[in-house]
């Protein structure tokens, strides 16, 4: 999605700190680059698509002067991506400068409206209304924070933006609706930004913009309002308590590398939920008629995961609904006695996001598990717990995917205890061995690394691979698949392997890569049956399995062998370590950046 970094300082230069801005947000996924600077009265921008890198070089982007400007990197939702195209979009004066994030579903009126009045548009894009917008509520001699106050109730749809002009070349107004926006505080100037960590080298104090909130910035700090009646909003900054070092490289060549190996730490936080928290989501999971468990991408893993242990410990059904689809599928049904569990990193999908509206809109009670304190899902749900796992930037979740697993593994464990459906034994049990995962991710990450690059070596010019798994490996399966998928390219399918003879099968070739997950546990002889079906087709059998199970290893061309003890249900986070390992392996040996695989994005914030 589209990063968006604006500031104004007390002293200049400014175009350091936005190229710096912008660089931290790339993880968003983009296309184009633009900065937009007020230097001596005077609006400039510089722009064109490309990566900040070169569009930088190309247009000589640190020479712009100017202690107040901002930055955007577009992700194109409306038009090609090229330099027309690219943010920042002015009026017809060339006065007025706006980025935004978010698409304006009702452009063509305001558009045509726009046009009739006099105005000239030359992007293909949805965000030229805007400056066109306020230049022409500025007519009526109103300042730029009203105008643009006005502007904005005439947009349906949804935005984050940052406004710019030489009319009032002191200031910066931005503001938000579903897109995110954050705005920081220092004694050297004042900061807005899509995200935290791109705010974090200059300041501590953010303050996390709410829906339908515009805010007025300049060198003393910042004024919020209403964008419906205008009205005043106090707000105090917030302590960002995480440090840059945690948002940055380290040592790491990759953030998901990074980001890979920090799981155990990772997971340790995930174990340290506050109680109170973990305990009302459950009371609430218990009273449910029926729970759903809606997300996109990843965090729908995640849920399908969640789904099979709360069913097998907590005796709850559930149901994991892909968030887009969840309108369509239930939306006539979903109603007061409904549950829906919203699972999402970011806390800002706009699909997800969507399904949860429906979902209040008909008064169901909606909780959230999110990774991201103040954004969009804290505050729609009615009870949420964070996560905890600290910024991921890598396009491709990692350390979140085990984080939520964690997360929803502990519901259900506190619902089985709820439900009296586990003895005291088996509780104490689970609760030990979910101590012991942070302990056995980090023997995964020091003794499989090494295998699984030889393994990666062994296939990396495979055209296809299978990933397969019975019951809850199954989810396993799709997950390590996804990977591979975002950030390597190559074709490759996930099913649970009972489902395989019934299509799939018949693409098996000699030599295709079939990568099983086979924990021990129920699974585990109907794993080996379907080991055999596609080894009988002249498959290449690549299988995680455990230490010394030595039925797998004899079935198998390679194999990685993970800790031996592992509770069948908590296998999908440790034995998901070497798929995030391989998809890694393989895309470095591509040549591919796993950070920022094409066309995707960290957070998909649009329709
Ligand atoms: C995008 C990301 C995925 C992520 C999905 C859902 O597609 O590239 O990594 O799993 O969005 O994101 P969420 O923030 O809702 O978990």
């Amino acid at each position: 999605m589209c990063g968006i970094f604006g500031c104004v300082l007390r002293n200049g230069p400014v175009v350091p700190q936005i190229l710096d801005g912008l660089g931290r947000l790339e993880y968003r996924g983009y296309d184009s680059t633009g900065v937009a600077v007020i230097d001596n009265g005077v609006l400039q921008i510089r722009k064109d698509a490309g990566k900040i890198k070169d569009v930088v070089i190309r247009l000589k982007i640190n020479e712009m002067k100017g202690s107040i400007g901002m930055g955007h990197t577009r992700w194109a939702t409306h038009g090609a991506p090229n330099m027309i195209n690219a943010h920042p979009h002015t009026d017809s004066s060339g006065r007025i400068a706006v980025i935004h994030n978010g698409v304006i579903e009702n452009f063509m009126e305001l558009k045509q409206e726009l046009l009739d009045k006099g105005h000239n548009f030359i992007s293909k894009t949805d965000t030229e209304v805007i400056p066109n917008l306020i230049e022409e509520e500025m007519k009526s001699d109103i300042g730029l924070t009203e105008a643009t106050l006005r502007a904005l109730r005439r947009l349906k749809g949804s935005y984050a933006i940052v406004v710019l002009s030489s009319l009032e070349p002191d200031k910066i107004v931005c503001a938000r609706m579903e897109s995110p926006l954050v705005l920081g505080v220092s004694d050297e100037g004042t900061y807005c930004a899509s995200d935290a960590p791109a705010i974090r080298p200059y300041t501590n104090k953010v303050i996390y913009l709410r829906n339908g909130e515009l805010a007025t910035l300049d060198v003393n700090g910042y004024k919020i309002v209403k964008v419906s009646d205008g009205s005043s909003i106090e707000r105090v900054p917030e302590q960002i308590t995480w440090s840059l070092e945690m948002s940055e490289k380290q040592d790491f060549p990759h953030y998901m590398l990074k980001e890979i190996f920090e799981q155990p730490t990772s997971l340790r936080n995930g174990l340290r939920l506050q109680e109170k928290y973990v305990d009302l989501l459950t009371m609430f999971l218990d009273r449910g008629k029926e729970v759903f468990l809606v997300s996109a991408g990843t965090s729908q893993h995640s849920c399908i995961v969640g789904s099979y242990i709360f069913s097998k410990i907590a005796r709850l059904t559930t149901y994991p609904v892909i968030s887009s689809e969840f309108i369509e599928q239930y939306g006539s049904t979903v109603g007061i006695d409904s549950i829906v569990l919203a699972v999402s990193q970011s806390g800002e999908t706009y699909d997800t996001l969507k399904a949860v509206d429906h979902a209040r809109m008909r008064a169901a009670t909606v909780l959230g598990l999110t990774n991201t304190v103040g954004s969009t899902l804290t505050r729609v749900s009615r009870a949420y717990v964070i996560q905890q796992a600290g910024p991921e930037i890598g396009v491709a979740a990692t350390k979140t995917f085990t984080g939520q697993v964690l997360v929803l593994a502990q519901l259900a464990l506190k619902l089985a205890k709820l439900r009296g459906k586990l003895s005291q034994d088996e509780l104490d049990e689970y609760k030990e061995s979910m101590q012991k995962i942070p302990g056995w991710v980090e023997t995964v990450l020091e003794k499989t690394y090494d295998n699984v690059k030889d393994l990666a070596l062994k296939y990396k010019d495979d055209k296809l691979f299978f990933f397969l798994g019975r019951g809850i490996s199954s989810a396993t399966a799709m997950e390590g698949r996804l990977k591979l998928l975002e950030i390597t390219y190559v074709p490759s399918l996930a099913y649970p392997a009972g489902e395989s003879k019934h299509g799939p099968i018949s693409i098996i070739q000699k030599d295709t890569a079939c990568v099983f997950v086979c924990p021990q546990g129920e699974t585990h002889a109907e794993i080996i049956g379907s080991i055999m079906e596609m080894k009988a087709r002249g498959a290449s059998i690549i299988s995680i399995c455990e230490k010394g199970d030595e039925a797998i290893k004899r079935l198998s061309d390679s194999f990685i062998e993970m800790p031996k003890g592992i509770p069948e249900l908590l296998t999908p986070i440790p034995y998901i370590v070497p798929l995030q390992l391989l998809a890694y392996e393989l895309a470095i040996l591509k040549g591919l950046d796993p950070d920022q695989p094409r066309n995707l994005a960290k957070s998909v914030t649009v329709p």
